[in-house]
């Protein structure tokens, strides 16, 4: 019994490690400053609570009755043989995608730690220069520190060292949490907290485009790691009596309240020190520095925590886009784990490089594609494009090619009927035509 149930914690661990990251707590609060604030958060976490945590539970479904690996797992519970599902699975190799951008990120966080001990800014606008130097300019140090993101990364996933990192995770996550409830009460005495209220809480329905509509939608599949394989993957070595809703539920609610958080946290930063809220992907660079350095000795120490405990945020996180394509390239192609990764590694360095390269003055124009940025484009092209297509597929997959009998079985001792009638509606309509329409939308409007 106490092995059993060490693991079902061990899963929620895995999955929340997964799922909180720098999708939280960086992109987040960003996207939310770009897409005018209020109904980018609504449909936001509409997207999540009524196709988050849906899709989220269909994955772990996936993988717990499958036990394979996500192309696998397609193609032996589809009902057609020969088939074309197995192409489903390839999404795994969207992970590589988002991981070249993420290690970038995770690149600045590292520099940020040093920041927060040497120098930090003073005011917001030496934050913004600081940040804007560091992307447009610093090519050398942006290598350095992806490199070695890059190396710590692919370092823990060749050792399987995933099991050590969640428990230092499981020391520096409660950490994260504890400074943001600190910041935030900080900001709760601040004048701009009313103001990050509204601006994160009143829809401006005049704000809202095809484009913010598909890029929330896009948020809440990055934010839970959906559309990739990972949760799937995650949930093949899952016990076979935890409870999976209960399990799926406490991750995307704890997922939600930490971004809700730290946007509270950025927003009440940027309007007390007066400035804009589209400072874009540097917004977390730019607002909490200058607040730290206000608060002399004890900033550097809270800043210097704040950056470590996102940093580990990000690795688990990254470790997680990276698991389903080694798992799926070591099961399917018997390739051994260092090969896979000697090739996974490869694209993701490549890709990243240019990613980083993108952003920099000297490069920026030849990294640019139909006026987008490359960062910008694997971002776009997987969170808006790659994942949701992603759901779409899992949502029509399990909707009508699983046995409803099998899927019933599976669910029924964790929900009542009405709830499962209601979960496989969501499922077999409304995620299919919400989702497709939101895409849609986007093409021709
Ligand atoms: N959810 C993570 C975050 O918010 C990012 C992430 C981890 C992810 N694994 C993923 C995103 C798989 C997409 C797919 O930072």
């Amino acid at each position: 019994m106490k092995v059993a149930r060490f693991s079902k914690v061990g899963f929620i661990l895995a999955a929340a490690g997964s799922a909180v990251g720098l999708g939280n707590i960086w992109k987040f609060p960003y996207m939310t400053g770009e897409n005018g604030g209020g109904a980018f958060v609504l449909i936001y976490l509409l997207t999540i609570t009524f196709i988050g945590v849906s899709l989220f539970l269909a994955e772990v479904l996936i993988g717990q009755i499958s036990r394979k690996d996500a192309v696998s797992a397609f193609e032996t519970l589809s009902p057609i043989k020969n088939n074309i599902w197995k192409y489903a699975g390839y999404m795994v190799f969207t992970g590589v995608l988002v991981l070249s951008f993420y290690t970038v990120v995770v690149g600045w966080i590292f520099k940020y730690i040093y920041i927060s001990i040497f120098s930090l800014p003073t005011d917001i606008k030496l934050a913004g220069d600081a940040f804007n130097g560091m992307v447009g300019n610093e090519i050398g140090i942006q290598l350095f520190t992806f490199t070695i993101a890059f190396a710590l990364i692919i370092w823990i996933v060749s050792k399987g060292v995933i099991k050590g990192i969640e428990k230092v995770n499981l020391v520096l996550m409660p950490a994260l949490i504890f400074i943001l409830v600190l910041l935030f009460f900080y900001a709760i005495s601040l004048d701009g907290f009313g103001q990050a209220v509204s601006f994160l809480f009143v829809p401006d329905w005049s704000k809202v485009t095809s484009n913010s509509i598909l890029a929330a939608v896009g948020q809440a599949f990055f934010t839970l790691s959906l559309g990739v394989g990972t949760i799937i993957t995650y949930a093949v070595s899952l016990p076979k009596d935890t409870n999976l809703v209960k399990s799926s539920i406490i991750v995307a609610a704890m997922d939600t309240a930490i971004a809700l958080f730290a946007g509270l946290i950025i927003f009440t930063f940027i309007f007390h020190f007066n400035a804009a809220p589209t400072q874009g992907a540097g917004l977390v660079f730019i607002s909490l520095p200058p607040l730290f350095s206000q608060m002399g000795i004890m900033g550097n120490v809270i800043g210097f925590l704040f950056f470590v405990a996102l940093a580990f945020a990000g690795i688990t996180s990254a470790v997680s886009m990276i698991e389903p394509s080694i798992l799926y390239l070591t099961n399917r192609h018997k390739m051994s784990r260092k090969k896979a990764l000697s090739i996974l590694g490869t694209a993701i360095y490549i890709l990243g490089t240019l990613a980083l390269l993108s952003n920099t003055k000297e490069f920026s124009e030849v990294l640019k594609f139909s006026g987008k940025g490359f960062f910008n484009i694997l971002d776009f092209l997987s969170s808006s494009i790659l994942m949701p297509l992603a759901g779409i597929m899992i949502a029509i997959f399990v909707g009508y090619f699983i046995q409803k009998e099998r899927i019933y079985a599976t669910l029924s001792p964790y929900l009542n009927d009405r709830v499962f009638n209601l979960w496989y509606f969501t499922i077999k309509y409304i995620i299919p035509i919400a989702v497709s329409a939101v895409m849609i939308n986007k093409i021709f409007f």
